[in-house]
């Protein structure tokens, strides 16, 4: 049997996903279970979405929405399947009380946006190409206030900003060169001469789609070689097993959206 149109498309965009790999539900369950024990042993506080029935997706939490200084920029999918996830997203942000702000333009949440407070006095990069429009970047500088740095994505492996880049403490930033236009590579080279740089068997192990909290860089068990890398530049590397999830185009970032107070 055929598997149902909207896969395919999705597939398609998502050169990761490989509909026809069934996922062991019980091991990706376990394995989100073991990221969500790292992040508490790390000391962080975990708050759990809720997942909802019809959107098989809304494990990758990045995508939902994008937030700084406590006021939240919402999603708004680019494609049918995951569009009811951001009215989740609100409802969650609405409980803490925060500002949102309702999206006009395509943005697929921290998984193009991320920010970093210390670099250059609080700074917004910001990915396009494939899933986010660009015009959602513009509109995100109107709805938080912090400039926003437009970065293209060329390579459709690294569909999203962070498969790409990540940020690894307040000011600095990982990220793998091939995944960006010749631009932005030198966009991102005067912004942050001192990134650490990641090679594509790097992003290729999903290893960019990680989360640190200045020290603890919690990453996929896969990707050996940028663990050893950010060792040498004095980082702790935490590897987690996602494997089940990366069959969904995700690993420990997708995973998460995070809440900046
Ligand atoms: N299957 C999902 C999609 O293609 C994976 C999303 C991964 N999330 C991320 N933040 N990159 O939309």
């Amino acid at each position: 049997m055929s598997p149902p149109e909207h896969f395919v498309v999705e597939y398609a965009i998502n050169p990761w996903m490989d509909t026809t790999a069934p996922v062991d539900t019980e091991l990706a369950v376990k394995q989100w279970e073991g990221l969500r024990e790292a992040l508490v042993r790390l000391g962080h506080e975990v708050h759990v979405l809720a997942p909802e029935i019809g959107l098989p997706d809304m494990v990758y939490a990045a995508n939902g929405a994008f937030s700084v200084d406590g006021v939240v920029y919402g999603a708004k999918f680019k494609y049918p399947q995951r569009s009811a996830e951001a009215d989740a997203h609100r409802r969650f942000y609405d409980t803490l009380g925060w500002r949102y702000v309702m999206p006009s333009e395509t943005n697929e949440g921290e998984g193009d946006f991320t920010y970093l407070p210390a670099a250059h006095g609080g700074l917004v990069l910001a990915g396009h190409g494939f899933r986010t429009e660009v015009a959602a970047h513009a509109e995100a500088q109107e709805a938080l206030g912090r400039p926003v740095v437009s970065l293209r994505l060329v390579d459709p492996r690294m569909y999203h900003l962070d498969v790409a880049l990540q940020p690894l403490d307040d000011a600095n930033v990982v990220y793998y060169p091939g995944a960006f236009s010749e631009s932005s590579r030198r966009v991102l080279a005067q912004l942050f001469p001192d990134a650490v740089v990641a090679t594509e068997e790097d992003a290729l192990a999903f290893g960019l789609n990680l989360v640190s909290d200045g020290r603890n860089v919690v990453l996929n068990s896969e990707a050996t070689g940028l663990a050893a890398r950010l060792r040498e530049a004095g980082y702790v590397p935490v590897p987690v097993e996602l494997s089940e999830l990366k069959k969904g185009g995700g690993s420990v970032k997708c995973c998460i959206a995070e809440l900046r107070a």
